[in-house]
């Protein structure tokens, strides 16, 4: 961990399990600690990934699963070559609402594609930087299409049995790696998910404070 410098950490899940409330809760958090960080979201936080968010999201288009895993990972290799490796280099902590798991989640095990290739590519985008800590709020398809309520993008239209693959998708990736990897129940309510998380988290961080000794974590 923290070989390469700063502090990557990424929340992953099916649409609707509370990815960007929990983000939220964190930057809250860390906001009140003093704890410098950024924060981005998959796909987009450049002017490009900004732009391929907007295609991706929209009904009108059909994409191919193949068309549709490129622009993501496009999208990927601006955010990470413009802002994520830059902020890592610094010895900044960067927060991911979605990142290299969602791929493998949805057009890998979802829409099936080829996982090894998958796994080159977030490999060559990323410069083989992976997250120090994943979270992936596990949530059963049905309740988190019950969250989401009724309107639907192009991405959340797809059947329920691709969801479900999704989801379990998530759940493969977490077994293959599970030190990085840490699976949440988030059925839970989001002060106690939150809390959870904290609790998972918070040790990372002092960890990492307490090798570069320049910050003092309360
Ligand atoms: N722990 C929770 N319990 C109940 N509802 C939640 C919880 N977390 C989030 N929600 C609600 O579910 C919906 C989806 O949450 P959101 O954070 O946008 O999910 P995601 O970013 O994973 O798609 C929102 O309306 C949100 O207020
Ligand atoms: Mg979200």
């Amino acid at each position: 961990m923290f070989k390469t410098g700063g502090l990557l950490v990424s929340l992953e899940g099916i649409d609707g399990c509370g990815k960007s409330t929990q983000f939220e809760l964190l930057q809250a958090r860390l906001a009140e600690k003093g704890i410098p960080f950024i924060a981005v979201r998959e796909p987009g936080g450049t002017a490009v990934g900004e732009g391929i968010r907007k295609v991706l999201l929209q009904t009108s288009y059909s994409l191919t699963t193949e068309a549709e895993m490129l622009l993501y990972l496009a999208a990927r290799a601006e955010l990470c070559k413009q802002i994520i490796l830059p902020s890592l280099r610094e010895g900044k902590m960067v927060l991911c609402d979605r990142f290299i798991d969602s791929t493998q989640a949805y057009q890998g095990y979802g829409g099936g594609l080829d996982l090894r290739w998958i796994k080159q590519l977030n490999w060559q985008v990323t410069g083989g930087r992976l997250p120090d800590l994943t979270f992936i709020l596990n949530l059963s398809v049905e309740k988190a299409a019950e969250r989401r309520g009724s309107s639907l993008d192009r991405l959340e239209m797809r059947d329920l049995s691709y969801h479900r693959r999704v989801q379990q998708g998530y759940l493969k990736v977490a077994r293959q790696e599970p030190e990085r990897v840490e699976v949440l129940d988030a059925a839970m309510a989001k002060d106690n998910l939150f809390t959870v998380l904290w609790s998972k988290l918070q040790p990372v961080i002092e960890m990492y404070y307490k090798m570069r000794s320049d910050h003092d974590f309360q």
